[in-house]
């Protein structure tokens, strides 16, 4: 099966490289064009624009950083629009929000092709692992042709129905995660100000009713004040935009996920935003400020 990939950051890298260790045919884009000399090395083609990726191939997958990242691939010159056409399928794996991503759709069927929002959940190991949630909304057959893709870069894939429910719904998975990053944040800060043993803190928390992977996960490297980027802030702080955006659409009152918001607003003009989303750490235990 040959597909096309556009985005090759910390997710799409390492998705891409599944497919093509998984013996997928795979011409792949970056807007930095340097970022495909790893994959060409493992055997990927390269397309000079989102356009001729879709020419060259008759499914396209996107992974890109945001609502404006995706539009712009898509709208400007040398994009998607200019090749897509009818028997061609565009799968955009991007964290974005339903609009976004019912203008894309409402683009590409015009012109007769067809598409399909599938984000993800599941960070950078998981994505090298081909271990993600994948989270589709949209054509149905284009879904089920992409099941053999879907297999290898996740372990689950869920249907949602139409264009923007998977959008939704990792917008909801997100907020819950940016929200409880932060509780946990405060919660290390106090164990730690109280005269507590911050590990303790997490050998407690990971036997309870709590205990997750990413506590599990972020906690050691947190009380360190180590945060190389699995899921860049910057990001997170786009998903806590996108989801209390949602929220005011439907009369929704989320003051945690406001508040959580803020401290990622205020850990990026830390200079915080391309770290990890835990790097928030910081911005909880900074005493000057807080
Ligand atoms: N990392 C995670 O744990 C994780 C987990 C689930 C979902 N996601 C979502 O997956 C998406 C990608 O995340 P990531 O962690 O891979 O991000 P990343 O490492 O920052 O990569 C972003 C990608 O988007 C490209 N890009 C940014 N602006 C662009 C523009 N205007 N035009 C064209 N390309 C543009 C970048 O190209 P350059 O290389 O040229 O900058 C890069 O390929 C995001 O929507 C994120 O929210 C991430």
């Amino acid at each position: 099966m040959e597909v096309g990939f556009l985005g090759l950051g910390i997710m799409g890298k390492a998705m891409s490289m599944n497919l093509l260790k998984a013996g997928f045919k795979v011409t792949v884009w970056n807007r930095t064009l340097s970022k495909c000399e790893e994959l060409v090395e493992h055997g990927a083609s390269i397309g000079e624009t989102p356009a001729a990726v879709i020419k060259k191939c008759k499914y396209t997958i996107a992974m890109l950083s945001d609502p404006a990242a995706a539009l712009s691939v898509v709208f400007d010159k040398g994009g998607v629009l200019e090749e897509i056409c009818s028997g061609k399928g565009y799968v955009d794996m991007s964290t974005v929000d339903a609009t976004t991503s019912s203008q894309i759709n409402e683009a590409i069927t015009k012109k007769g092709g067809y598409f399909l929002e599938a984000p993800v959940s599941g960070s950078k190991k998981p994505a090298e692992d081909g271990q993600l949630v994948i989270l589709a909304a949209g054509d149905k057959t284009l879904y089920e042709e992409a099941i053999p893709a879907f297999d290898v870069m996740g372990k689950k894939a869920f249907y949602l129905g139409e264009v923007g429910n998977g959008a939704k719904m990792k917008l909801v998975v997100n907020m819950i995660m940016g929200s409880m990053m932060n509780a946990f944040s405060e919660g290390l800060v106090l164990a730690d100000r109280s005269g507590l043993n911050q590990q303790t803190l997490l050998d407690v928390l990971d036997l309870g009713a709590i205990s997750n992977p990413m506590f599990r996960l972020k906690g050691p490297t947190m009380i360190e004040g180590n945060y190389p980027p699995a899921f860049p802030l910057k990001h997170q702080q786009k998903d806590m935009r996108l989801a209390l955006a949602l929220g005011d659409e439907n009369a929704v009152s989320m003051p945690v996920a406001a508040a959580s918001n803020e401290a990622f607003k205020t850990a990026r003009s830390l200079g915080h935003g391309d770290s990890d989303f835990s790097a928030v750490h910081e911005r909880t235990r900074d005493r000057r400020r807080f």
